[in-house]
């Protein structure tokens, strides 16, 4: 491939594809898991650039390639680098810490050494193929060192920092024993983004508060983009850009004959029920998935629903399978899965269909267009793009959306069946609603989330990202 650099870099901890390998010792290379890769990819797919990330397997060393237009740069990591930097650090601190410490984070010193080193690996690895006056785009938790690491090496970078989880309320960030270190790093960036203008503001209290920064509120001047920081001679903006999927290209999906087929075939496979109900997650504790569960086994046994007319299908993407946190929710969950089947099923008819297993794109909206009702019920979630691709695939206004009030698209989808997932009767109701709403109401909120959902794509929040940055559209 070519050794020339790069004008635009995207540094995420994993890259777009994820090696596999396969029992009899090969490997292949397959999606990877995750919103974040869901939204950059599609953006990416027509542009030229780099893609630097690790590509999913401990102790490989595997050379640059490309892939289109874009030349991917896998970082290796040891088997102790996956377990102190990515499971530990990365998974047990920060993720339960930014998700309302729905689990309790573990702060251990020998993981926070591990996440300052493979943070300097990655910026090392920037600073090596950026280009001169070129834009990396820095993404996620995993990597909030990377900007200040990266600046040091190369002021003439401009640097972009965007975070796809939760940015936590200020009491709870200020658990973190190395607050201060992250809260610096991020301020390395040019522009720092989040998905909620609440998670700005979050930031800019923390900016002031640790690092004793005085944020100058609007200068930015648009609503969504609270503010800006003055770190020494450096202007730092600080704003919310939500997310979205690539809402055109599901529609074509969707509007295909065989994906309508597909979704015939699977409305018959599940035995033609009145009613399927979907859910689609990676199998992660802040996704409420046992939340779903618990309601549908009340509803059933109080019998406000039957198992004849009501037919679920969980899709689980397996996630983080090391951590304990993830291993003792999987079998929660199986437990409760196992559980309602042994209940209300009958031979040949399960009340809940529950695959461990990711499926291919067409697959996955083949699913959403036969589902009447799309459970999306997290404990706390950034955004989530499930509950966009659902409705980017209901092109026939059909179908009816659950949605958690704790998910950040919730603040978009206001025509969502939207609850508290905390509160399980209201749960129960919104699911009872979304299943016998009355068909012309059914549209009129399929209609009004559609007009959001395929006005603000991810092409939208990538240009406002680097438009704000100061790059203008990458191509
Ligand atoms: P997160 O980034 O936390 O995983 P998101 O909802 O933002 O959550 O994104 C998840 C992405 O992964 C979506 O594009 C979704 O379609 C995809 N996904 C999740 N579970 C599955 C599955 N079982 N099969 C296929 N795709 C899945
Ligand atoms: O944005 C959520 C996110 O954590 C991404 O950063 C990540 O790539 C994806 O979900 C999947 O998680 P993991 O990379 O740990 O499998």
């Amino acid at each position: 491939m070519s050794t020339t650099g790069a004008d635009f870099i995207v540094v995420a901890n994993r890259l777009s594809v994820d090696l596999e390998r396969l029992d009899d010792g090969t490997q292949r290379w397959k999606h990877s898991p995750g919103g974040l890769v869901t939204a950059l990819e599609p953006f990416l797919r027509s542009r030229s650039g780099a893609w630097v990330g690790w590509p999913g397997l401990a102790d490989q060393d595997v050379a640059p390639f490309e892939q289109g237009s874009l030349q991917l740069h896998p970082i290796a990591l040891s088997s102790a680098e996956v377990r102190d930097y990515y499971e530990g650090f990365s998974n047990a601190t920060l993720w339960p810490l930014y998700h309302d410490v729905v689990a309790p984070p573990v702060f251990e010193r020998s993981w926070w050494e591990s996440y300052v080193k493979v943070n300097r690996r990655f910026a090392d690895a920037c600073a090596s193929i950026a280009n001169k006056g070129a834009t990396v785009w820095v993404q996620d938790y995993q990597l909030q060192l990377v900007p200040a690491l990266l600046r040091e090496q190369r002021p003439d970078l401009r640097i972009g920092f965007f975070l796809h989880i939760p940015f936590p309320p200020v009491e709870l960030f200020m658990q973190l024993p190395w607050r201060t270190e992250i809260i610096r790093g991020l301020l390395g960036a040019d522009l720092v983004g989040f998905h909620r203008p609440g998670g700005a503001q979050n930031f800019l209290w923390l900016a002031r508060r640790l690092v004793g920064l005085e944020p100058s509120r609007g200068a930015v001047g648009v609503r969504t983009r609270p503010g800006v920081v003055q770190v020494g001679d450096r202007t730092v903006r600080v704003g919310a850009f939500p997310i979205s999927i690539d809402a055109a290209g599901l529609d074509a999906i969707a509007r295909g004959r065989q994906t309508q087929q597909r979704a015939r075939q699977i409305r018959a496979e599940l035995g033609n029920p009145k009613k399927i109900m979907l859910g689609v997650d990676r199998l992660d504790y802040t996704k409420g998935i046992d939340v779903r569960l618990r309601a549908l086994h009340e509803l059933l046994s109080e019998e406000r629903i039957a198992a004849e007319d009501v037919v679920m299908v969980q899709l689980a993407t397996p996630s983080r399978e090391r951590i304990e946190h993830y291993q003792q929710m999987r079998s929660e969950i199986e437990q409760v899965v196992g559980r309602i089947n042994g209940e209300f099923s009958r031979v040949g008819r399960p009340a809940v269909h529950y695959l461990h297993q990711s499926v291919d794109r067409r697959e996955l909206c083949a699913f959403m267009s036969a589902a009447d009702v799309m459970l999306v019920t997290p404990v706390r979630d950034g955004m989530n793009l499930v509950c966009k691709e659902y409705v980017a695939c209901r092109y026939d206004l059909g179908g009816a959306l659950v949605l958690s009030e704790f998910a950040g698209a919730a603040s978009e989808l206001t025509s969502a069946f939207l609850v508290n997932p905390h509160d399980l009767d209201g749960v129960k109701n919104a699911i009872l609603a979304a299943l016998t709403v009355d068909p012309a109401e059914g549209r009129r909120r399929m209609r009004a989330l559609r007009r959001q959902v395929l006005t603000h794509d991810v092409d939208r929040w990538a240009r406002s990202f680097l438009e704000a940055l100061g790059t203008g559209p990458v191509h």
